[in-house]
């Protein structure tokens, strides 16, 4: 069986870590737990990026050394991941010299190979993200592509790895390799990137403008960039140049998490500089989307943060991770509200889950001595049952194994439901009542192993909560997949211990209708809402329900029929720095060549679809009247793409 290596970007230290760090070293934290519960290797690295000008001038701003700020913030996250439960493997840090002598030893290496050389640079500079442009990236004039804010002019001699030369095998890995990059659509924004000529990459500083690196090997005056820098972190942290045996063993069976915000350092310069190295690409490289606080991305320099302590320390550490691992539909943006928050907690949780195991559990210890009952016959509602419990865990596990937990985490939270539902068929209160302890011992039972099966399977969301619940009805927390698959069975007879509320409904208290002394009911958490919700009148939506569907100006640069087809059309639209592809239904209204060029409107958050088996990313929007049909566009045709409507 291959073994699993999953790595998170390993994080600036530059402030203190926020919800969207905290999302993708959850997600890979519950993503190793169940590579481990499948019994397979599994290493989980994470770590921190310390060098570059965003510590540099945050320990400026403090009168600290740089190596000060990162001993300070690394601490924070290293907390923060033993209060979210994470259990990884290793933590890197990229000031230790396992990794700085590796980067060092990359350097010389390309540099005697001639694939880094020196040059006189010109161009643009962005300071927050690092990252040179040249004047055909910029956009509105002066402004960095990617965050948007004015760039620096630069002249300087610096030194260039040369990966331009690897532009035709990297767009030929990614077309040959359909793993490697996922979602799918953003493989198309990496290839969207590549049909401009690559450039050589800048990969050092001058020491006189900033000297919090790692030095060039062959130019002290010099210090390495700090993506050049970063990325080495996930060879250099399994021994690669040290410990070949350790390296072998994992790479290149890897699997790369990271926000979409970090595409193309990691789906470009990255498998170059592997190329370059002579090492095969990862695996996989994941991107998924952005929380967003309202439809802006949450990020520590637009200051618009929730703090994963406070909500973990409010509402409880494994609530916290379902949430983040249900909510977001891995790749698409998600919106975070603590409101969102409570109703998926109270629905799933407290409603769902936490009910039936009150429900199963308490009238097992009442009627059945504390013990498992023996279950007499089954019918056919039972099996029905029992049957997609247990093809939930086989359901979860190839979730799993396709990186898309939240769709295996939707199919258990049915069969959940279903089991409430089947309570209120069987109605094992009237069975007690009614004396018949045959068929209560085989609803029971059925419900029990379902609580076994469920609660197994959920391990590696919510660990504390799930061990709790296995325990009462005598389960270990180190069962495996292939226990709840198979042969491990509830046995008759086993102890049940009577069980806490899970999850304790959360109630929303209306501001203005709590007296100020009355107690929150036993069991249940309490929290003030801010502001009374707005009524909405039937037939209406509210604004947040508007906001939900993204609508952004695209333009066309590329049209064909979908061949066999009468009304499909095939576009590529450009919206903003991506590139997509959509099909659309207006071949009887418009000719493949009249579209080129405009700026039409598109739903971008639409969840990926296929027309005919071709992939679409979106859906324009058309106004129709009788038999005719008009395409909504922008009425200004040198409006940038990517712009958002509302
Ligand atoms: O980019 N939503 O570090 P960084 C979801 N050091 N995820 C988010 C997020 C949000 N609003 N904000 C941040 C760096 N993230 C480099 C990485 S790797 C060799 C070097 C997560 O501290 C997401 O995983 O800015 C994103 O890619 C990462 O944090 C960026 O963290
Ligand atoms: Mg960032």
């Amino acid at each position: 069986m291959n073994p699993f290596y999953i790595t998170t970007p390993i994080y600036y230290v530059n402030d203190k870590p926020h919800i969207g760090h905290s999302y993708t070293t959850i997600l890979g934290d519950v993503l190793s737990r169940y590579h481990r519960m499948m019994e397979e290797d599994t290493w989980f690295l994470t770590g921190t990026d310390e060098h570059g000008q965003k510590v540099q001038k945050a320990a400026d701003e403090k009168g600290i050394s740089p190596i000060q700020q990162c001993d300070e913030t690394v601490v924070r996250y290293k907390e923060l991941w033993t209060r979210l439960g994470i259990k990884n493997d290793d933590f890197i840090r990229t000031t230790q010299e396992r990794h700085t002598k590796i980067v060092q030893k990359i350097l010389q290496d390309l540099y005697d190979r001639d694939l880094i050389y020196k040059a006189e640079y010109n161009g643009h500079y962005c300071v927050p993200c690092e990252r040179f442009f040249t004047e055909k990236d910029l956009v509105d004039g002066n402004l960095c592509p990617d965050c948007k804010r004015p760039t620096n002019t630069i002249v300087e001699s610096n030194y260039f790895f040369r990966m331009s030369k690897y532009q035709e095998w990297l767009i030929d890995y990614i077309q040959t390799h359909p793993d490697f990059i996922k979602p799918a659509f953003r493989a198309n924004e990496t290839l969207g990137f590549l049909k401009k000529p690559l450039e050589d990459l800048c990969i050092s500083r001058p020491k006189a403008r900033l000297s919090w690196g790692i030095e060039l090997p062959f130019d002290k005056d010099y210090v390495c960039y700090v993506w050049f820098d970063a990325l080495i972190n996930y060879i250099s942290a399994i021994g690669y140049g040290t410990n070949e045996e350790n390296f072998r063993k994992w790479w290149p069976e890897c699997h790369h998490l990271i926000g979409k915000d970090i595409l193309t350092t990691h789906t470009v310069y990255w498998p170059t500089m592997l190329k370059a190295i002579g090492i095969e690409p990862p695996k996989t490289i994941l991107a998924h989307g952005w929380w967003l606080s309202g439809r802006d991305k949450m990020s520590k320099s637009a200051g618009n943060v929730v703090n994963p302590m406070d909500m973990s320390d409010k509402y409880g550490v494994d609530a916290f991770r379902y949430y983040l691992l249900a909510e977001m539909t891995l790749g698409q943006d998600s919106g975070f509200t603590e409101e969102s928050f409570i109703n998926r907690y109270n629905s799933d949780l407290a409603n769902d889950l936490g009910n039936l195991a009150n429900r199963a559990i308490k009238m097992t210890v009442r009627n059945f001595d504390s013990k498992i009952p023996k279950p007499a016959k089954f019918e056919e509602l039972d099996m029905v049952l029992l049957n997609k419990a247990n093809l939930t865990v086989k359901t979860m596990g190839n979730a799993i194994r396709s990186l898309q937990p939240d769709k295996g985490l939707a199919e258990v939270m049915n069969v959940v439901r279903a089991t409430n539902r089947y309570m209120e068929q069987t109605a094992p209160w009237t069975l007690a009542k009614e004396g018949n302890l045959d068929r209560l011992a085989t609803v029971l039972y059925t419900a029990i192993e379902v609580l076994r099966m469920v609660g197994g399977v959920l391990l590696p969301v919510m660990p504390d909560k799930m061990k709790d619940l296995l325990a009462c009805i005598g389960v270990s927390d180190d069962c495996t997949f292939a226990d709840l698959e198979s042969g491990g069975n509830s046995t008759p007879g086993t102890p049940i211990k009577d069980i806490d509320a899970l999850f304790p409904r959360i109630v929303v208290e209306k501001a203005e209708a709590a007296p100020a002394a009355e107690k929150p009911k036993k069991q249940e958490k309490s929290v003030k809402e801010k502001k009374p919700a707005p009524v909405i009148p039937e037939g209406c939506i509210s604004i947040e329900d508007f906001f939900k569907t993204e609508l952004r100006t695209a333009k066309v640069i590329a049209a064909e029929p979908v061949p066999n087809t009468e009304k499909l059309l095939k576009l590529q639209v450009q919206v903003g720095e991506e590139q997509r592809q959509i099909v659309a239904g207006i071949a009887l209204f418009y000719k493949p060549e009249d579209l080129i060029g405009k700026l039409v409107v598109i739903v971008a958050n639409l969840a990926p679809a296929k027309l005919r088996g071709i992939e679409s990313n979106g859906m324009l929007l058309a106004a129709s009247a009788g038999d005719s049909l008009k395409l909504v566009t922008v009425d200004a045709p040198d409006f940038p793409s990517g712009a958002k409507i509302g």
